[in-house]
């Protein structure tokens, strides 16, 4: 138990302390492939002009969980580079450039399911580019 501690203390230093330098580069690194990909994807609607999701500031790393859930039912010609953005979604330095909400005001806030999130795979590619830019305007 001790050592599980000490081991949960180690990786929130080391997140924490992760450089913003590093955070911005990942960061910027996906949205750049995310929309290369987005130009192999054949899309399966026309955007219909859904409004953009109104997200608790605490529900944003769960919003990031329905989208990359969401990014290997893109029609993509290039698999090689869904595989990559999906790898790279769930890469720590993402994760932790989300939000600043602690683990408690996490628990005490409830996200809508993924069930809520568009279908439309236009919009779905807007609004997690939305969503990584602005952890990244939160950077800066
Ligand atoms: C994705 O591609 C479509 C065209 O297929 C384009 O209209 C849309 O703006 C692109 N989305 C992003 C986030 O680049």
């Amino acid at each position: 138990m001790k050592l599980l501690v000490c081991c949960f203390l180690a990786i929130t230093c080391v997140l924490v302390d992760a450089d913003k330098g590093e955070r911005l580069l990942k960061l910027t690194e996906v949205i750049k492939e995310l929309k290369a990909l987005n130009r192999t994807v054949k899309h399966n609607s026309v955007m219909s002009n859904t409004p953009s999701m109104d997200m608790e500031e605490c529900c944003s790393q769960s919003a990031l969980e329905c989208f990359r859930a969401m990014v290997p039912h893109l029609k993509a010609k290039n698999k090689m580079l869904q595989r990559k953005v999906m790898k790279n979604l769930n890469n720590q330095l993402i994760l932790g450039s989300l939000d600043s909400c602690s683990q408690e005001e996490k628990e005490k806030t409830v996200c809508q399911g993924c069930d809520s999130y568009p279908k439309d795979s236009q919009e779905c590619v807007q609004q997690l580019e939305s969503l990584l830019q602005k952890a990244i305007s939160r950077l800066a």
